[in-house]
């Protein structure tokens, strides 16, 4: 069985306790984690709030590993240059929500960041074919979008092993990012689907042990 490497991993701050935010940060870091996953929505594209550029700011000097933003917001380009200035080195960004990716795309390219698309589990994957060739990352969420502790939506498989098909015909760099509902189990599922990072929020930060004990777990699933 191949398997999942540490560096496959995207710890979701949002699980997080944000009155030890950095030591969490920092954790999750020396574990090995590959990057760390902010989760920013607005109360419009998603029923709730969570965190803006100024999260993004305070955790740049706690770690070198890349900050990923996962923009869950009805205005993405809004906010594009204030989460470029906070440090932020991929911005994901929801199709639903955007009537002309590309000139998206170019502006975060512009800015030197990294760019993903992002869909929800309710969006044909096939919608972003005509962009895989020019994404670093293409997102699939696996749970409705806003909120952290949901559960893996089962049918999400089917989706990821067309997606990662796509992929490998277009644009075989691009990764397959799965954020939602991941745990021991799911996991697995994901990546034989050929998911190839992991965003882990509750099954990394959970509290009733370390950060560094539940990655343990779940690379030995
Ligand atoms: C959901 C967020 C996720 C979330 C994942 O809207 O995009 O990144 O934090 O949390 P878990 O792993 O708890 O499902
Ligand atoms: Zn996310």
């Amino acid at each position: 069985m191949k398997p999942i490497l540490v560096e496959q991993l995207a710890p979701s701050i949002l699980a997080a306790d944000f009155a030890y935010l950095g030591d969490h940060v920092q954790a999750v870091d020396q574990a090995g984690c590959g990057r760390i996953h902010v989760d920013v929505m607005d109360g419009h594209f998603v029923p709730n709030l969570s965190m803006g550029p100024l999260v993004v700011d305070a955790l740049r000097p706690v770690t070198q590993k890349p900050l990923e933003v996962h923009l869950m917001v009805t205005e993405p380009e809004k906010f594009l240059e204030l989460f470029a200035k906070a440090g932020s080195d991929t911005i994901i960004f929801h199709q639903e929500v955007v009537q002309d990716p590309r000139s998206l795309i170019e502006k975060i390219r512009e800015r030197g960041l990294k760019v993903g698309m992002a869909i929800n589990p309710g969006t044909d994957v096939s919608v972003l074919e005509p962009f895989l060739a020019h994404l670093d990352l293409a997102l699939c969420m696996t749970v409705w979008p806003g909120f952290g502790g949901q559960a893996f939506i089962p049918e999400s498989i089917p989706r990821l092993e067309k997606l990662s098909k796509l992929i490998a015909d277009s644009n075989p760099t691009c990764e397959l990012e799965v954020d939602g509902g991941i745990d021991t189990r799911s996991i697995r599922q994901c990546f034989d689907a050929g998911a190839t990072v992991f965003v882990a929020g509750t099954a990394i930060f959970h509290k009733s042990i370390t950060p560094a004990e539940k990655i343990k777990l779940l690379l030995e699933c």
